[in-house]
């Protein structure tokens, strides 16, 4: 595995959290977050324990095995397609266009292909991921589409209703309000945008501003 990008986030994420009480806090929230995920004791230990000082070098070649099937297989393949069906394909309206925006390989849109109540699924994103071949459905498709072509595409495509899951933390808080500003513009009366989001920021007030604002031509909904 290259761990070499995620050596370097690392280091980021030292630097930041110099402070002692925010560094606990986070260890504290790692522990019980991967030890949630399926991360054996062994390997929280070891990675909590030699947080600050980890060597990469023996990490991976301690852990490369578990980490590949913990992370890409349990997690990837049961816990997150498992978490959408039960809390997120239940708030998706029946519809005939839904735009998965920010879909990353494209979990959800597997699982929405399983469902009767959807008839086309469009995942765009401003990365393209190799799965994107793998999957091949005549209800899918899967576009790159950058900022600055949103907007035209979302005229053009017309959906009844979008999904971001875990998208808009990706996004400084200008993005996010550009990104909604468009949705909110152009979709049309009664679509419904779904909102999955897990990660804490002071940016996330105005979202619920939006939540607050709603108007008769599209809802937002937050949980
Ligand atoms: C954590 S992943 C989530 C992927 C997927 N939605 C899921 O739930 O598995 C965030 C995704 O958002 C994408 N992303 C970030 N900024 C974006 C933007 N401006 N437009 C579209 N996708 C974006 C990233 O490329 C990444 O694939």
């Amino acid at each position: 595995m290259s761990y070499s990008q995620y050596k370097n986030e690392h280091r980021e994420i030292l630097d930041k959290i110099a402070n002692k009480k925010l560094h606990d806090y986070i260890l504290s929230n790692l522990q019980s977050s991967l030890s949630s995920i399926g991360f054996s004791n062994e390997f929280v230990d070891y990675f909590v324990n030699n947080f600050s000082e980890l060597n990469f070098e023996q990490f991976y070649s301690k852990f490369d095995e578990e980490i590949k099937k913990v992370y890409d297989i349990g997690f990837f393949q049961k816990i997150v397609p498992d978490y959408f069906s039960k809390q997120v394909i239940p708030h998706i309206p029946e519809s005939n266009k839904i735009l998965d925006l920010g879909c990353g390989t494209g979990i959800l849109i597997h699982t929405l292909a399983k469902e009767q109540k959807f008839q086309e699924l469009i995942g765009i994103d401003i990365n393209e991921y190799p799965e994107w071949k793998q999957f091949i459905n005549p209800k899918v498709t899967f576009k790159i589409i950058k900022e600055r072509e949103f907007d035209n595409f979302l005229k053009k495509t017309q959906p009844d209703n979008i999904i971001l899951t875990w998208t808009l933390h990706h996004m400084e808080y200008d993005e996010q309000v550009r990104y909604l500003t468009d949705i909110f513009k152009t979709m049309k009366k009664g679509s419904r945008i779904v909102i999955l989001e897990d990660s804490y920021s002071e940016k996330l007030l105005p979202i619920m501003k939006f939540a607050r604002n709603r108007t008769n031509s599209c809802e937002f909904q937050i949980w």
